[in-house]
């Protein structure tokens, strides 16, 4: 059977990394997680002090060292997902944290961090079979994409359910730090010069504000079936 490239993008807690995963997963296709590529350029610049305090970046210093650095994945066999790995690394638990979160507009808004970002993304779809998540996957990244998804929920879903993520995984945090954190990544990702998010007109919407995972996952794999046999 034809492999196709499904593009996820949508808005920031919104649940496209569960659904990218688990229909890749029923696929047998390729997961890949572009956000998870800005959060470790991100990651980086603030282990190099090149964001200060008050949010400026030292563009230059980071896009001097752009060339070193490196993002790769790898396959983790205890939790069954791919890690991301910056300069062979593990940083798959820190670029998750608060901290990079609340940095990672600032960078991902950066022209050469995109080029950069964006040629390594087409390289991993180059032989197809993937699903991609982002904010610019199927306007930008693979703008010929067989099947492009625009996922939404409404934003106190989206809060809660980030909330709860981060809590499971230990992080002192309150409801209104997240919501203001989704909120102000929202806006800053659809009001940016450089690939802004924003919905394909020939996109496929999900709004699974009120989905279970398996609802939400059955609609996606409907979609990409269609997608597979036309193509
Ligand atoms: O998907 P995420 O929340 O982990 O992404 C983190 C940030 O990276 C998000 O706030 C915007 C940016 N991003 C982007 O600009 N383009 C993408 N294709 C993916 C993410």
């Amino acid at each position: 059977m034809k492999k196709v490239i499904i593009a996820i993008d949508g808005h920031s807690a919104c649940g496209k990394s569960t659904l990218a995963k688990s229909l890749a997963k029923e696929l047998k296709y390729v997961y890949i997680d572009s956000g998870a590529m800005y959060r470790a350029i991100t990651f980086y610049a603030l282990q190099n002090d090149y964001i200060l305090e008050d949010g400026t970046v030292l563009k230059s210093q980071l896009l001097d060292d752009l060339n070193k650095i490196n993002i790769s994945f790898n396959y983790n066999s205890v939790t069954g997902k791919s890690d991301t790995f910056l300069n062979g690394i593990n940083v798959e638990e820190e670029i998750r944290k608060m901290n990079v979160s609340k940095s990672v507009s600032a960078i991902s808004k950066l022209k050469e961090v995109r080029t950069k970002l964006v040629d390594f993304q087409r390289k991993l779809g180059k032989h197809k079979g993937v699903v991609m998540d982002g904010r610019d996957i199927g306007t930008v990244v693979f703008p010929d994409a067989e099947l492009k998804l625009w996922v939404t929920a409404n934003i106190e879903v989206r809060t809660a359910r980030r909330y709860k993520e981060l809590l499971e995984k230990g992080q002192q945090i309150s409801l209104d730090e997240v919501r203001d954190n989704v909120n102000f990544r929202d806006l800053q990702d659809s009001s940016r010069k450089e690939s802004p998010l924003k919905r394909a007109n020939d996109c496929k919407d999900i709004d699974n504000s009120t989905l279970s995972k398996n609802e939400t996952l059955h609609l996606a794999v409907g979609y990409a079936n269609d997608a597979i046999v036309s193509h």
